[in-house]
């Protein structure tokens, strides 16, 4: 449709979680007019979900190199080695900076930051916050610091739609579906000279997810329909202690943070045999990948839907002390740590691709940048090491900052969109996380990637009858869904998060390189 309203700003920042509040902190300094638009409320996103914290060589002994190596390691081979240089060196400033800015970590009764372990880190590096709200109480730094901005403009329910493009196919505005805004209300176009991608993830394509409801791969759709490219899309890593609470709970789920085994907490089956004993050397604390598959195996062994994790011998103080979220929580669904186990299964956390950028989170689109997890600055390869996802989204944001104002495009015309895509219905959802869970999940198979695509195909004709919030939402879904469901099609071997039946080994010889989706004729 046609924008009813017309604003402008010199750069617009999509998402405001730690990625996208720290571009719009950063950038303000040296761009005149910085607009912040979020689909929903400004904290609704993934980061104050975050537990575990954010990882950074601050410890005693430990050194950006160490740090490196744990994330080369969990990265099965596929990360970008100068974009890791980059997240570890820059790692801790940054997080010294965030501690400035006023976010109230942890610290032990000296004054010294506590840092926990997580799974694949050889080190205590993990800094937290209200034991395991650390995302939660970034978020309230961030939002406190941008809302003490006069300068930053923050635009909330407004769904950023499709780039607007000049005659060069480089960026000339934005489209937005903004809901009950007064003035702003409904479809506007803001023309800008850059936009910066901070949207977040998908886990939503999937049935269970430890994702919020707002993680609709709203930015990997738009960046692909404006001729981005993604990469590493089958990258998707499934947490392997997401509270199991029963076949019919979709949605998002309960995390049990890493941290909670970082702190001796243990996987159990439901014999009480200990289930990494043997796996991995890193035991309870292997890579996120390891441990997932593990509990994958036991659960298609025995036919139980979920596992159990141990953590009673941390006894009340402890439980309450490090984490009262969770213990709040699983309480709350009728379990008590303290003195029972956690049924526990993998679930959608976290996807490692997203739209390819370089060291200052350029995409091949002009005047297109994109940070945090909608981004694949190739940092984590095929498997995210833990509590390096906020880090990343803080580390790549004050390097857009830094770049972006010098490279500011001038103003361009927009030129014609021919661009039409056709928006599906949005009760097609319910069917696209099913068979994306069933087939396109933890484990994968030729097959199962076949039945899937053909479902989403199909799903692809049912048009929608009105064009509001959830069709568009629903519509990026399903571009995601289809990008991903065809990049793991084409991986045929296992390495990271990606666990093909088939093949079952991880084959150098042929898969070291990446896989990269782009729109032909709005296929992926
Ligand atoms: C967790 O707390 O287990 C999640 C950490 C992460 O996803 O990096």
């Amino acid at each position: 449709p046609e924008p009813g309203w017309t604003t402008e700003a010199d750069v617009v920042i999509v998402g405001s979680g730690i990625a996208g509040l720290t571009a719009a902190l950063r950038l303000r300094e040296s761009v005149d007019k910085v607009l912040v638009v979020t689909k929903d409320q400004i904290a609704a996103g993934s980061t104050q979900w975050a537990q575990g914290g954010i990882a950074a060589a601050l410890g005693p002994g430990d050194t950006p190199e160490q740090h490196a190596v744990d994330t080369l390691v969990a990265g099965a081979g596929a990360c970008d080695a100068e974009a890791v240089r980059v997240l570890v060196d820059e790692g801790p400033d940054a997080v010294r900076e965030l501690i400035a800015l006023g976010a109230m970590f942890d610290h032990d009764p000296d004054g010294v930051l506590s840092l926990t372990r997580e799974g694949g880190h050889h080190r205590d590096r993990i800094a937290h916050a209200g034991g395991d709200a650390t995302g939660a109480e970034i978020q309230r730094a961030l939002v406190a610091a941008v809302h003490a901005a006069p300068d930053i403009e923050v635009v909330e329910h407004a769904l950023a739609v499709d780039l607007m493009l000049d005659a060069d196919g480089g960026v000339a505005g934005l489209t937005l579906h903004v809901m009950g805004e007064g003035q702003r209300d409904g479809v506007g176009a803001v023309r800008c000279r850059a936009v910066v991608l901070a949207s977040g993830g998908l886990g939503q394509v999937f049935s269970q997810t430890t994702n919020p409801v707002v993680s609709t791969g709203d930015g990997m759709a738009l960046a692909l329909r404006a001729g981005a490219t993604l990469r590493d899309l089958e990258f998707v890593q499934f947490h392997p202690t997401v509270m199991y609470l029963g076949p019919d709970s979709t949605g998002q789920q309960p995390l049990i943070s890493e941290a909670v085994r970082g702190e001796g907490a243990v996987l159990v089956d439901d014999e009480g045999a200990r289930l990494m004993d043997g796996v991995h050397p890193m035991g309870d604390l292997a890579p996120r990948d390891v441990v997932a598959k593990a509990i994958m195996r036991r659960m298609l062994e025995t036919g139980r839907p979920h596992m159990w994790l141990d953590a009673r011998h941390l006894g009340a103080e402890t439980w309450q002390r490090r984490f009262p979220t969770i213990l709040g929580v699983c309480r709350g669904h009728g379990v008590d740590p303290v003195t029972q186990l956690i049924p526990v299964a993998p679930a959608c956390h976290y996807v490692s691709g997203g739209v390819r950028t370089d060291l200052h989170g350029r995409s091949d689109v002009p005047g297109l940048y994109a940070t945090g997890e909608v981004a694949c600055s190739g940092v984590h390869g095929a498997n995210r090491l833990a509590s390096n996802s906020l880090l990343e989204g803080l580390v790549f944001s004050r390097r857009i900052a830094e770049a972006l104002p010098a490279e500011l495009r001038p103003w361009a015309e927009p030129a014609p969109d021919e661009r039409a895509p056709a928006l599906v219905a949005g009760d097609v959802r319910p069917e696209l996380q099913d068979v994306m869970t069933a087939r396109v999940g933890v484990l994968r198979g030729a097959p199962g990637l076949a039945e899937a695509a053909a479902v989403l195909d199909k799903l692809a004709g049912r048009d929608a009858e009105v064009v509001d919030l959830e069709a568009w939402q629903t519509t990026n879904l399903l571009t995601v869904a289809a990008a991903l469901t065809a990049a793991a099609t084409l991986r045929e071997e296992t390495r990271g998060s990606h666990w093909r039946d088939d093949f079952p080994d991880r084959d150098d010889d042929t898969w070291a390189g990446h896989v990269e989706t782009t729109l032909v004729d709005g296929v992926a």
